[in-house]
């Protein structure tokens, strides 16, 4: 799984800070990204961060780099091991479609519930749900962060199905026990417990016994 590219997908749920900050860190552990965005993303990125994602691949990649203050993707591409690349949500023929290239880890961040049903049904006709669907399959690790409030029964019942196949539900429900002082914190809470489940080496957690010195 080390070896190919994490798949992020970002849906129209509320919380786009959270993949952004995501992607950042995994670029910084030098980890590939292979990146999706729903069209409700695109709405809820440029609501909540400001940012504009027009077009596919390279814009994308460019104007999400810019973003983040990273290097542009010339630079990047030299470096093959810290790569992000953006596929539009009907590119069949992209690696993402297929379990055929071998397992691979994916987010899917922030989830709406929408992208929730229509994955715990496996209804496949974007990328984002064929990715999840691949890897469920192929049984990688598939970690969804789902936001709503309240959540309903039919969000619960999407989710403890989804559970019982493997599937990491881990909610954007920051904890408040390190006494956080910005938003980034909060950001950074969700974002450490997702590096945790992809066993990827990080210092955005504050670790639990320091809570006694807080
Ligand atoms: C600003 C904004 C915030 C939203 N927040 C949420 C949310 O937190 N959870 C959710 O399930 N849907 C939320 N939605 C609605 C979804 O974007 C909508 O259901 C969409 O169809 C989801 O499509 P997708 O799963 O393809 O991204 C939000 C929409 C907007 C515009």
């Amino acid at each position: 799984m080390a070896n190919n590219p994490i798949l992020i997908a970002v849906t129209g749920a509320s919380g786009a800070l959270y993949s952004l900050r995501l992607i950042e860190m995994l670029l910084k552990s030098d980890r590939s990204v292979d990146l999706l965005l729903s069209d409700p993303a695109r709405v809820v990125i440029k609501q909540e961060c400001g940012l504009e994602l027009q077009g596919d691949g390279e814009s994308v990649v460019k104007a999400v780099l810019a973003f983040l203050k990273l290097p542009a993707i010339d630079s990047l591409d030299n470096i093959k091991s810290k790569r992000l690349q953006h596929f539009a949500l009907k590119d069949w023929i992209s690696p993402v479609a297929s379990g055929s290239g071998g397992g691979r880890d994916m987010v899917i961040c922030p989830c709406s519930m929408g992208t929730l049903a229509r994955v715990r049904h496996g209804i496949s006709e974007n990328l984002i749900e064929r990715g999840a669907d691949v890897t469920i399959k192929e049984q990688g690790r598939l970690i969804m962060v789902p936001r709503e409030s309240p959540f309903s029964p039919i969000h619960l019942e999407n989710m403890l199905a989804l559970s019982r196949l493997g599937v990491i539900m881990l909610p954007a429900a920051p904890g408040f026990y390190n006494r956080p002082q910005t938003v980034a914190e909060l950001i950074d809470f969700i974002v450490g417990r997702i590096l945790d489940r992809l066993e990827i080496t990080h210092d955005l957690n504050p670790a639990w016994p320091n809570i006694a010195k807080v």
